[in-house]
């Protein structure tokens, strides 16, 4: 290779493929073969997740969308990221959470084929999830369990959906238990590692469908959603404040990936608190960025929004992989690169982290208008001006 040959590449590792062989572990078959396109994506989040996110008690945030726990996914991945400490507080749709009950209540769903008849499904009372089915009963036995569950006095108020399925987890936890059943349920690993999860959504789902005909009956169970903007806040500040870095791991798109970004903006641009954004940014979606939706938005959009930290826009990564591949492979990577972590248990902590942020806002927020701690450039740079003649 000639020397200006060298000098152009060299910031470029060159394309160097492992032959794969039976002994190929994942981890190798990221590291090795996975170099280019999508691929080089995951290959890329891999390596942003264990050098970047998790070393030096980073927080992660992670945002669950898409019929992951359906397809086992809350098995064989999440419970395993979150017994190793590598997810400490969670959003996810309230259907996650629902489907995650028939896995912690040992009910039946089965592999099936996205080319079923489903008006004789319908007929034989099956539902379908694409190529996931089960039968009409999982869904009424479920939606009997939350209602029996939320009948309990713990559940006569209005509380957090961090602390809603603490309690609802505490319950899965002790079903599993009886049933004799290990590490089956996603929020039942939650509540006994502490990990937060919270919904951005609470009335789209079936535990919220559940939760309002209990209102009928004179519940008095509500979600307080505000105390969840405000909760999930106060873990971003609390990592940010405390030094560490605060990472967003973000599988599909959806509510509960803004529900997680919004954080920043809630921080800085309502609260008046400086801050710069979270620091490391991953999504694996199938959401294209064009449409202007959030779901498909980029880290480089969610910079301009004080969302990410503009100094660490280069590491942030988006895969475009459905998430039944892309969490698989990074659960297996991640837990074959790095060390399990001493649990965070933030649960534990949700009244002292949202007593200090409350405090910084008392102290630096106004209800006119925020004077911002964001450095605006005065003169404008012409970002976004149309050059004549293009
Ligand atoms: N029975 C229930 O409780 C029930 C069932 C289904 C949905 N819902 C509710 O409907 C709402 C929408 O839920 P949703 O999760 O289906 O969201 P969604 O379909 O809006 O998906 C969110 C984003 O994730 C992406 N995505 C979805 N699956 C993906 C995959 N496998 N790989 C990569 N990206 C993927 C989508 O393209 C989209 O951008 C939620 O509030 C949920 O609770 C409730």
């Amino acid at each position: 290779m000639s020397k200006s040959e060298s000098k152009k590449f060299a910031a470029y590792p060159r394309l160097n493929p492992l032959g794969i062989g039976k002994e190929t572990s994942v981890a190798d078959l990221i590291d090795e073969t996975f170099l280019a396109y999508n691929g080089g994506r995951i290959r890329e989040a891999a390596k942003l997740f264990t050098e970047k996110m998790l070393p030096k008690e980073g927080y992660i945030g992670m945002s669950l969308t898409g019929a992951l726990t359906p397809a086992g996914l809350g098995k064989s991945c999440l419970i395993p990221l979150i017994k190793a400490g590598f997810v400490d507080w969670i959003v996810s749709t309230g259907a996650n959470l629902y489907h995650d009950l028939h896995y912690g209540l040992d009910m039946k769903l089965y592999a099936g084929s996205p080319f079923l008849d489903d008006v004789a499904l319908h007929k034989e009372g099956v539902i379908r999830i694409y190529d996931v089915i089960f039968d009409y009963n999982v869904l009424l036995d479920t939606d009997a369990f939350v209602r029996q569950v939320i009948q309990g006095p713990e559940f006569q108020r209005i509380m957090g959906s961090d602390e809603f399925h603490y309690l609802l987890g505490k319950y899965v936890s002790e079903r599993t238990r009886k049933l004799g059943l290990v590490d089956s349920s996603v929020l039942a690993a939650a509540y006994e590692c502490g990990v937060p999860v919270f919904t951005s959504s609470p009335g789209d789902s079936s535990i919220g469908m559940n939760v309002a005909a209990m209102a009928l009956r004179g519940s008095p169970l509500l979600i307080d959603v505000n105390r969840d903007v405000n909760q999930t806040a106060a873990i971003v500040l609390e990592a940010k404040s405390s030094g560490h870095k605060s990472s967003v791991f973000i599988l599909g798109g959806g509510s509960p990936k803004n529900f997680m970004l919004q954080t920043e903006p809630q921080i800085q641009e309502v609260m008046g608190i400086a801050e710069k954004g979270h620091d490391y940014f991953l999504q694996c979606t199938d959401a294209r960025p064009d449409t202007g939706g959030l779901s498909g938005a980029t880290p480089a959009e969610a910079v301009s929004w004080g969302k990410v930290d503009p100094d660490t826009l280069p590491d942030c990564v988006v895969a475009y992989v459905d998430s039944t591949i892309s969490l698989p492979l990074l659960t297996a990577y991640s837990l074959a690169r790095f060390k399990p972590r001493k649990l965070k248990r933030l649960f534990d902590r949700r009244d002292e982290l949202l007593d200090k942020v409350k405090s910084r806002y008392l102290k630096m927020g106004t209800v006119s208008k925020i004077r911002t701690s964001r450095k605006i450039a005065k003169r404008s740079s012409g970002v976004g001006i149309r050059k004549s003649g293009v």
